[in-house]
């Protein structure tokens, strides 16, 4: 089965995002995944459409932004002059959701919700027709290097069966490494996010192919069931 696999800037060093860039990219990237942080919706703090419109002219990955913000709404236009291309917000930071999605998909961009692990994809009922993808968050949001939370194998099982691959992109982040993106596969997501199991590495070109090999080879979690 066919999968992407999106590199988060994340788990990148800082002081070198360019060169950070660079090695994903040319070591067989799909996407680049960028974690906006508010320090309100979740603890962290991080960078913001500025930061991302410097570095959108250093590589031709897609961007995918990942907003963990609790008011996405003034960001998208900067995004989408920035040159993102598509965009997830949280269905627990925006209340006024679908004008949210239609924003983005006006503006040029992607739309897509994230999902917290405990909020259930029945939120999702009335939207999923709306959106390009689902961002399963499989750890709480908020910080890179977090254990993988096995029960959103089930998740990803049960929104996959509302609709085909050709149809809805289903992303999941946190905790992707080499034992955990098979099994991700295997459910049905397509979109891999990989903070610290790439950027962790000194040798990002190794780090994405084991991955690679690890997802096409699609070996059961020890003591789970899919
Ligand atoms: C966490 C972020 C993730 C993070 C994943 O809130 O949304 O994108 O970078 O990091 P890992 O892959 O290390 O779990
Ligand atoms: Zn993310």
């Amino acid at each position: 089965m066919t999968f992407r696999l999106a590199p988060s800037l994340l788990s990148a060093d800082f002081s070198r995002l360019d060169r950070e860039i660079a090695e994903v990219e040319s070591g067989g990237a799909d996407l680049l995944h960028l974690d906006v942080m508010d320090g309100h919706f979740v603890p962290n703090l991080t960078f913001g459409p500025p930061v991302i419109a410097a570095l959108a002219s250093s590589t031709a990955l897609p961007l995918d932004a990942h907003l963990m913000v609790t008011n996405a709404d003034p960001l998208l236009s900067p995004l989408a002059a920035a040159g993102v291309a598509r965009v997830a917000v949280h269905v627990e930071a925006c209340p006024h959701l679908h004008r949210t999605l239609s924003t983005i998909r006006d503006l040029g961009m992607a739309p897509g919700v994230a999902l917290n692990p405990s909020t259930p994809i029945s939120l999702l009922e009335e939207i999923l027709e709306s959106v390009d993808f689902v961002l399963v968050m499989s750890v709480n949001p908020g910080f890179g290097g977090q254990r993988f939370i096995p029960h959103t194998l089930s998740k990803i099982v049960r929104l996959r069966a509302l609709a085909d691959r050709d149809v809805l992109d289903i992303s999941v982040d946190g905790g992707v490494d080499t034992d955990t993106i098979g099994p991700l596969v295997q459910a049905g997501a397509t979109t891999l996010v990989a903070g610290s199991s790439v950027f962790g590495r000194t040798d990002r070109r190794a780090a994405l192919s084991e991955l690679r090999a690890s997802g096409a080879e699609g070996p059961g979690l020890q003591g789970e069931t899919i």
